[in-house]
């Protein structure tokens, strides 16, 4: 097995020696802006995670197919910042704002295919079966986008379309990510699915976090804007869960206070501060943060079922426990 300080040591060298195109500069500048300005690469350190649950040692081909699982992720965020409007990313301005829209359709769509080819350097063996898992994971995260923005045009949306919709979006890339070090490592079925129901798991909560960071989280911590969701009309948990929750009164007030307009800063800030009030008034915030801690216990119970030794249990633990608590 490998420790966390391999982990990490790996993971930085990696990110500090990867090589993209040089040319031409307004294609790949974005995709270099993006990979710098680095994010937490959760998805990566999963990969590796799994895989040394099992190994002993890294290599190109582990490697390689865990920075495709970040540069992938970064090609969607490069889009959904686009979708979402959203002009702030990791503390600094988005890829659309900074060079224009068109640039960052095309960077982001060349970063998938940069991912696809360092997921092909996967073993020989494994490559059939990896190469359905990150397709099928590709497409699933489209599915989950547009469930996403179908939603801002309801005035309701349930629970479980919710539940859903995140773990097309988010949920399957993460889960991705675990199974995919496991099957490359060789594990058996069986803990490749358990790993992959525990990551799935584990991205239901970090998305809900996400979520509620929206609303709730400090801005220059976070490195996005807080209210986005709000002034978007998103079914983030916290309206999904206050719609749920409210009487047929206060409910009909926040279905109406979903066409409040978000022209100026006031506007924004005015129905930001409206949605805040019903989230209090309902006990919103404690429901997000007990939904969070139930999915990281019920993601945990997933990891324990990992045949692997108390050592390799605590990782997962570990690594749980730092997604849900965190703050940015
Ligand atoms: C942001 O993902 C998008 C979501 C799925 C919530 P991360 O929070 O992993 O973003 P970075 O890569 O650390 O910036
Ligand atoms: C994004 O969800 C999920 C994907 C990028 C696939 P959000 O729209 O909530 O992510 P942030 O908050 O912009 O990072
Ligand atoms: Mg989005
Ligand atoms: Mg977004
Ligand atoms: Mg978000």
């Amino acid at each position: 097995m490998i420790t966390e300080e391999k982990i990490e040591s790996s993971l930085k060298s990696l990110f500090e020696t990867l090589e993209f195109t040089k040319e031409p500069a307004g294609l790949y500048d974005p995709l270099r802006y993006m990979i710098s300005i680095s994010g937490k690469r959760l998805r990566p350190r999963l990969c590796l995670t799994a895989y040394g649950l099992f190994k002993d040692e890294f290599n190109e081909e582990i490697l390689q197919p865990a920075a495709a699982l970040e540069v992938f992720h970064n090609f969607t965020l490069i889009h959904d910042d686009i979708m979402d409007k959203s002009p702030l990313r990791r503390g600094v301005p988005t890829v659309w704002v900074k060079w224009k829209e068109d640039t960052a359709i095309l960077s982001g769509d060349v970063m998938l295919i940069d991912a696809y080819q360092r997921v092909a350097k996967a073993p020989a063996d494994r490559l059939p079966a990896v190469l359905k898992l990150f397709s099928d994971t590709a497409a699933q995260v489209c599915d989950g986008q547009q469930y996403d923005m179908d939603f801002e045009n309801r005035p309701f949306v349930g629970m479980n379309e919710y539940m859903e919709m995140i773990g097309l979006k988010t949920g399957v890339l993460i889960a991705c990510a675990a199974k995919m070090g496991a099957v490359i490592a060789g594990a058996s079925e069986e803990d490749c699915r358990n790993l992959y129901d525990y990551a799935y798991t584990l991205g239901l909560a970090f998305q809900i976090a996400d979520d509620y960071l929206d609303a709730y989280g400090d801005v220059k911590v976070f490195g996005k804007p807080i209210g986005g969701d709000i002034v978007n009309n998103k079914k983030c948990w916290l309206t999904t869960r206050a719609i749920e929750k409210a009487d047929e009164a206060l409910r009909a007030e926040i279905i109406d206070a979903l066409d409040m307009p978000v022209g100026t800063d006031a506007e924004k800030a005015a129905k930001v501060s409206r949605f805040m009030g019903f989230y209090d008034a309902l006990g919103i915030r404690e429901d997000a943060l007990g939904a969070i801690r139930d999915l990281n216990e019920k993601a945990i119970g997933f990891a324990s079922r990992v045949s692997v030794s108390a050592e390799g249990h605590a990782q997962l633990v570990n690594f749980a426990n730092r997604l849900i608590g965190r703050t940015k």
